[in-house]
């Protein structure tokens, strides 16, 4: 394995959409397209499975070092309510251009930080989405994501009485040096306190945000961090991967230097010890990032084959349309992708004026489609099949070259009709795909794009 690492230790996407946002073609895309590739998928997906809907809340009272979220840091909560206002009016924007109401049988409020926001302007934004929406009656999964320095028992009764039942609570590490490294000073015990409280409200999917890779972790203090996460016992753990893109601007990533991060293959030592520990405590790895007990949705969905995957990660909803509202919220009509602005005064100004807040999208070809598919495959399955007449000759040429140095690493297996991911190969899954990645093909991003892999 370790010589393995530096080997494919190499920027790569993440695979929550393809082609990747680098990658997307302005010349594919128009407001006109979006709307109609919108509409007829929304045509399938809203009886069939019902759509998905996701909300970004910008704001946090205090800046992170290590974060790659878009944010907005304020300690001035006025800037609530012209937020929300634009939150309905940008969804009421949607709801014009749908033929019926749609059921929303995934809801996920992210960010930034929902917490943020006081209980009854969240109340006065779902009745406000709710009154021109259905929640089915069985089958849906409505989630969000609280600050544990901010969560109140109310923010969390509140969100339950709209029918949320998963709440994931970002940790990170609890070690003092890691937490004042990253600018994010976080006692165990408002972790403890939150968790406790979202399961007496009745919440069924807690989940807690570890980072792994992050400046000053070692051996200890991971190990350290992951037994007082085990002693609370969520039913999610994400365990995510650092990701080190102080390129993106305005993200704050200048807390500490380059040489206070652990080197890839010390991550990749963090990750194995970490995985270890929450195996031996009964979780099982859900694909990249997650792990989950046996009783939680994410992992029978997992066993089942049966997940998904999509901008907001791995999620147990099949829904074949996404709705994204909020500053640099994304769209998935599966056929084309679409951002909204990324500063939020322009965001409001937009919807302000009456229009859909778009910065930028992709309008998918017949063969994007046939790659997300695999991708996907690849991503939630650690599998995927294909027919012979899928691949020109020398599409199958570059393919096969790829596919066979990842056999000849013993990552693979795969012949003319399929792939396999062998257990070895699961910590590499980014790089598998990036060999079907024919945008990464055809063009390597020019600057640095994409985070390591490992
Ligand atoms: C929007 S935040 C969670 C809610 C809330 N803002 C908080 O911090 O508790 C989502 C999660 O993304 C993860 N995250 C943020 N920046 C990251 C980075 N650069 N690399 C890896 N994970 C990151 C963190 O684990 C974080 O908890
Ligand atoms: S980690 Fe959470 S609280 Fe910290 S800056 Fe990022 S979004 Fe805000």
């Amino acid at each position: 394995m370790s010589t393995l690492i530096p080997k494919y230790n190499v920027p790569g996407p993440r695979y929550t959409s393809y082609p990747t946002v680098p990658f997307w073609d302005a010349g594919t895309f128009s407001e006109a397209t979006w709307v109609d590739r919108l509409q007829k998928g929304f045509a399938v997906s809203n009886q069939a499975q019902g759509i998905s809907l996701y909300i970004h809340l910008p704001y946090c009272e205090s800046l992170c070092t290590f974060c790659g979220c878009n944010k907005r840091i304020t300690k001035n909560h006025a800037v609530e309510e012209p937020y929300l206002d634009a939150l309905l009016a940008e969804w009421a924007l949607y709801c014009d251009l749908l033929p019926e109401r749609p059921r929303l049988t995934e809801l996920h409020l992210g960010g930034g930080t929902p917490s943020f926001f006081k209980p009854t302007n969240l109340k006065r934004l779902l009745a406000g989405l709710f009154a021109s929406a259905i929640r089915p009656a069985a089958g849906f999964a409505y989630g969000w994501e609280g600050h544990p320095n901010n969560t109140t028992r109310e923010h969390l009764q509140t969100l339950y009485d709209f029918g949320f039942r998963r709440v994931s609570f970002g940790v990170q590490d609890y070690d003092p040096t890691v937490q004042r490294a990253i600018h994010r000073w976080q006692p165990f015990s408002n972790v403890r306190q939150v968790t406790e409280w979202a399961r007496e409200v009745g919440y069924t999917s807690i989940s807690h945000d570890l980072v792994f890779g992050l400046p000053f972790q070692n051996v200890e203090s991971i190990e350290r961090t992951i037994e007082q996460t085990l002693s609370l016992r969520p039913d999610r753990i994400a365990f995510y991967s650092y990701a080190h893109v102080p390129w993106i601007k305005g993200n704050g990533q200048r807390g500490f230097h380059d040489e206070d991060l652990p080197s890839g293959e010390q991550k990749r030592v963090l990750y194995e010890r970490g995985r270890a520990l929450l195996e031996q405590g009964g979780y099982g790895e859900i694909g990249m990032d997650h792990f989950a007990l046996p009783h939680d949705p994410l992992y029978e969905a997992r066993q089942a084959g049966t997940l998904h995957r999509n901008f907001m990660g791995y999620t147990t909803q099949q829904t074949a349309v996404l709705i994204g509202l909020g500053v640099s919220a994304i769209g998935d009509a599966w056929t084309a992708f679409a951002q909204n602005e990324k500063e939020i005064e322009t965001y409001l100004e937009r919807v302000e004026a009456g229009q859909l807040p778009l910065l930028r999208g992709h309008g998918l070809t017949d063969r994007d489609v046939f790659i997300r598919q695999q991708i996907l495959n690849i991503m939630c399955r650690f599998r995927t099949e294909w027919q012979p007449g899928d691949w020109s000759e020398e599409a199958w040429g570059h393919l096969e070259t790829q596919l066979a140095a990842l056999s000849a690493d013993g990552l693979i297996l795969f012949d003319e009709s399929g792939l396999l991911v062998l257990p070895e190969g699961q910590p590499f899954v980014r790089n598998i795909c990036m060999a079907f990645d024919e945008h990464l093909a055809q063009s390597k991003p020019a600057k640095k794009l994409f985070s390591q892999t490992v």
